[in-house]
């Protein structure tokens, strides 16, 4: 049996610098058409100068793959909108972190308020740039997201315009907002999708299932696979794969991140067929996206193919998630 995909997109993703872009850029390039790359780098991406080096760093490290790279600045209240119509060419979203609440974000937001927020926020809207929000509280580490709710309703209601993207959604409540606000919209990842905090901390604790958001409740499983395998119109893949070498998770203080390129859209294809939804994931990884973002990718076809693939143990030193089990689809052939 076999599947093909046009234009898979990824859109949340991190390929970092440096080695790591040259191992992990390939890994994405081959089975994704494009994607939306995070800023988060130390420093953070927030002038076009760094950006449009970033980029080409990125299209060196992807080797001969057709990949379209979607770039992204890192969020600072201080864009106005000349700053915001010299960059518009060249980005396709601003991501904003609360400061301090994951990877590299330590230069993030730190007051929420919406008039510290509304000059930037009203240059967005009249230039057309999306929102990408990283959907954290400072709370009890269960609870950040559901709080952060919060803020999505207050953007959402004061600001109809602004294309806001949760992105990597974690809980039922998130998905409920999908349908309470229009201009609410979401990204969902692959171990989102599969795992539990059980998964991550119910056992042995699992530092390549640690992540941020954290894995939540079943239900909270659930209502993501829900909106996921019937796709959703407001839903997208974004694999948020945060790639960390071995010695940064297998550690005392383990980083935050799931390195799932490789394996995404194999293993997107075993869920939707064992969910009957086959026929959804085009949308899911491709369709949906091309709409939210008015977005045209380059033309490939991936042809996925239901035969083992055993995943390697690691990637240059970074380990894949369900590294060393086999998966029931691997990729085929790309054209
Ligand atoms: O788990 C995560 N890793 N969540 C994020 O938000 C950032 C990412 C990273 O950059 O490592
Ligand atoms: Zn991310």
């Amino acid at each position: 049996m076999t599947l093909t995909l046009h234009s898979p997109l990824d859109m949340h993703l991190h390929l970092r610098d440096e080695a790591m872009l040259k191992v992990v850029a390939p890994l994405s390039a081959t089975s994704f058409a494009g994607g939306i790359i995070m800023p988060n780098l130390v420093p953070p991406i927030t002038t076009i100068s760094a950006l449009v080096a970033y980029k080409k760093r990125i299209i060196e490290a992807m080797g001969a793959h057709d990949f379209e790279p979607l770039m992204t600045l890192f969020f600072k209240d201080s864009y106005d909108f000349k700053f915001l119509s010299e960059a518009k060419p060249y980005i396709h979203g601003l991501k904003l972190y609360p400061s301090g609440i994951t990877t590299n974000s330590q230069g993030g937001v730190s007051n929420m308020d919406i008039e510290a927020l509304r000059e930037t926020f009203e240059a967005m809207i009249a230039l057309d740039i999306p929102l990408l929000v990283h959907g954290e509280s400072d709370g009890f580490v269960m609870d950040r997201e559901r709080e952060f709710g919060l803020v999505y309703e207050n953007f959402a209601q004061n600001f109809p315009k602004l294309k806001i993207i949760m992105e990597h959604i974690t809980t039922k409540e998130s998905v409920a907002l999908l349908d309470r606000y229009e201009n609410l919209y979401a990204t969902i990842t692959l171990h989102h999708l599969l795992i539990t905090l059980d998964d991550v901390a119910g056992g042995m604790l699992q530092p390549h299932l640690f992540c941020k958001p954290i894995a939540k409740r079943p239900e909270d499983r659930e209502a993501l696979l829900d909106v996921a395998l019937r796709a959703h119109p407001k839903v997208m893949f974004g694999s948020d794969s945060a790639p960390h070498p071995i010695s940064k998770k297998e550690c005392c203080g383990c980083a935050a991140g799931v390195f799932t390129a490789p394996i995404a859209l194999q293993v997107l294809a075993e869920i939707f067929e064992q969910h009957n939804q086959l026929e959804h994931l085009q949308a899911f990884v491709s369709d949906n996206a091309k709409r939210i973002y008015h977005y045209r990718p380059l033309e490939k076809k991936v042809i996925l193919e239901k035969s083992p693939f055993l995943v390697p143990a690691s990637y240059d030193g970074v380990v894949p998630m369900m590294a060393g089990r086999n998966i029931s689809w691997s990729i085929h052939s790309v054209v």
